[in-house]
């Protein structure tokens, strides 16, 4: 991602993959060069944070991943695009709240990679509420919907899952991270990556 204006919404920020994975991951994307200074990342999960909670919470993660705890004067450039809403994604007003949040911090037309990082039993509430939000719209730029594994517990609950998603986005809109790391790993053999 370049210079675009991009949001990156991370549902179920507060949780174990968001602090140790994904966060870091952008964070070291950006000290490399590879995440533009137009992408910004914004939280949402239940825990009552403010936006300074939040990115303390996400550096205490980043720091535990190699020589990133060295990059604290960079950590803060990053940290200003870290933003966080509290709302429960049992509940669409929560999800208008959000809506709100985007519209304010992007000040204009603007893409949205939505990133599931929620127990795989809320992947179908967060999607209806979610695409019933108007969020999958692309009104205003691309929308972008990444699902973690598993996709289902069996042929029922896949299925099952696949038609809510069907609803709101296209095939071309969603990411199965699961896929594209194997995908990925089969283009680069020689890179290890976690599962
Ligand atoms: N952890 C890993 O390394 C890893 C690796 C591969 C795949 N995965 C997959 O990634 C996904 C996330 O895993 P995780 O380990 O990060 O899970 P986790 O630590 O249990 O985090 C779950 C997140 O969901 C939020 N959440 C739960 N109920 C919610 C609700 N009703 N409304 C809003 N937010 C809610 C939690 O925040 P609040 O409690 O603050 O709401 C938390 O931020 C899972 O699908 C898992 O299978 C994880």
């Amino acid at each position: 991602m370049t210079g675009e204006n991009t949001t990156i919404v991370l549902i179920g920020a507060t949780g174990d993959l968001a602090q140790r994975s994904l966060v870091p991951a952008l964070f070291h994307l950006r000290c490399t060069k590879c995440l533009g200074r137009g992408v910004r990342i914004v939280g949402f999960a239940r825990r009552p944070y403010s936006d300074d909670e939040f990115r303390d919470f996400m550096w205490q993660g980043t720091r535990e991943v190699g020589e990133l705890a060295t990059r604290r004067e960079e950590w803060d450039s990053f940290a200003q695009n870290l933003f966080y809403v509290s709302g429960n994604l049992d509940k669409p007003g929560d999800f208008t709240r959000l809506g709100q949040r985007l519209e304010e911090l992007e000040a204009g037309p603007a893409n949205r990679l939505f990133y599931l990082s929620i127990p795989p039993q809320l992947y179908e509430t967060a999607v209806e509420n979610l695409g019933g939000s108007g969020l999958a719209r692309e009104n205003t730029g691309w929308r972008r919907l990444v699902i973690e594994k598993p996709f289902g517990r069996d042929l029922t609950s896949a299925r099952a899952l696949d038609r809510v998603m069907q609803k709101f986005f296209d095939d071309r809109q969603v990411i199965h991270r699961f896929v594209a790391t194997l995908q990925l790993r089969q283009r680069l053999p020689d890179i290890a990556m976690p599962n």
